[in-house]
């Protein structure tokens, strides 16, 4: 099967991308096409003969046949929560028109391809129960959040017409994150960690008592295939799935830095409040009832501790100093 990853040059596209190549679907993959805006610039996906990466705005390359020959689709490209914060249009243009035109795209392929979509904690806010279940009535309370819940709300309703077989995943923030930051309002939960570890100072722009919802990179790749591959009957409901992660509060994610490399690599973080960036994460849910993904076989990390080892084991050239 030809799948394509729309956004596959960015961090979790690639990340996928070398997951599948080399997992259990490897025998399913036939060929990936990494659709991005951005150029690809991963070394081994490059070198990969199974892999083409195309270049340009996902809505200009549906216009030139990128859906031809292609049988599931993870949809990953998006403009990201502080980018769509900032600017209506742009949250407006990336993440509700590109979809429509990407639903449409496989709504005129011959057969109905799977598509996996990765949603986001972010469709939540507002007055929410304690505990969060997949059936909880999302309220989101920014323009990316409602933006990822119009999207899930039309794959859902494609998928009841029969014109593709969507399943939405609402992700935890995804920690560490490797590289600069990004314009993210969740980015800080990476960059308390992976500054420092680099020897570099870092912000945390909330209240370190804030609670936050997360994810390891491989855990959230695993449940984006676990999706893709779960048979329809057993996937059951429409409705979007949250994946298992961690409930932590911010202080306990700097007390885990500490634990792993010392007191003289945590003093890096100094806490400077954001009243935008706080209100944006302070107003995540941060407490998960993931039962439906754990019944696929998918869990959250352990401890904060964790996901520091994965990022020191994943990128060990991002750690010095
Ligand atoms: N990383 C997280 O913590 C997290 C949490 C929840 C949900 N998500 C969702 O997962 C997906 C991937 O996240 P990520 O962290 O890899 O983000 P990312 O920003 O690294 O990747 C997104 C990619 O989409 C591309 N893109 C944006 N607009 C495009 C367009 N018009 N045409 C083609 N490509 C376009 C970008 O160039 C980028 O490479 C996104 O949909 C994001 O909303 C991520």
């Amino acid at each position: 099967m030809n799948i394509l990853i729309t956004g596959g040059a960015g961090f979790l596209g690639q990340r996928l991308a070398q997951a599948l190549l080399i997992g259990e679907l490897k025998q399913t993959v036939t060929s990936l096409t990494l659709a991005d805006i951005a150029p690809l610039r991963d070394a081994a996906l490059l070198a990969d003969k199974r892999v083409r990466g195309v270049t340009g705005d996902l809505k200009a390359l549906l216009g030139d046949g990128l859906m031809q020959d292609i049988g599931g689709v993870f949809h990953l490209a998006a403009a990201v929560s502080g980018e769509c914060e900032a600017d209506i249009d742009v949250g407006l243009r990336t993440n509700l028109d590109t979809t429509r035109a990407l639903l449409d795209a496989c709504r005129a392929s011959i057969q109905a391809p799977r598509l996996v979509f990765s949603s986001s904690l972010a469709v939540y806010g507002g007055d929410m129960p304690d505990v969060i279940a997949d059936n909880t009535l999302p309220q989101p309370q920014n323009s990316y959040g409602t933006q990822k819940f119009m999207c899930e709300q039309l794959i859902a309703d494609y998928t009841r017409k029969g014109y593709l077989d969507g399943r939405s995943v609402r992700l935890p923030t995804v920690t560490v994150r490797p590289g600069k930051p990004n314009k993210a309002a969740s980015g800080f939960m990476s960059g308390v960690i992976r500054e420092p570890l680099a020897g570099v100072d870092a912000v945390c722009p909330v209240d370190p008592a804030t609670g936050v919802w997360i994810t390891s990179p491989r855990r959230a790749v695993a449940g984006l295939i676990a999706a893709f591959n779960t048979p329809r009957a057993q996937w059951g409901s429409r409705t979007a799935m949250n994946l298992p992660g961690l409930s932590v509060r911010v202080a306990d994610m700097l007390a885990a830095l500490e634990r792993h490399a010392g007191a003289r690599v945590a003093a890096r973080v100094r806490v400077e409040k954001d009243d935008i960036v706080s209100s944006i994460v302070g107003g995540w849910p941060w407490r998960f009832d993931t039962v439906r993904a754990r019944g696929l076989g998918l869990s959250g990390p352990a401890a904060m501790d964790e996901l520091i080892a994965e990022y020191v084991a994943d990128y060990p050239d991002a750690v010095h100093g």
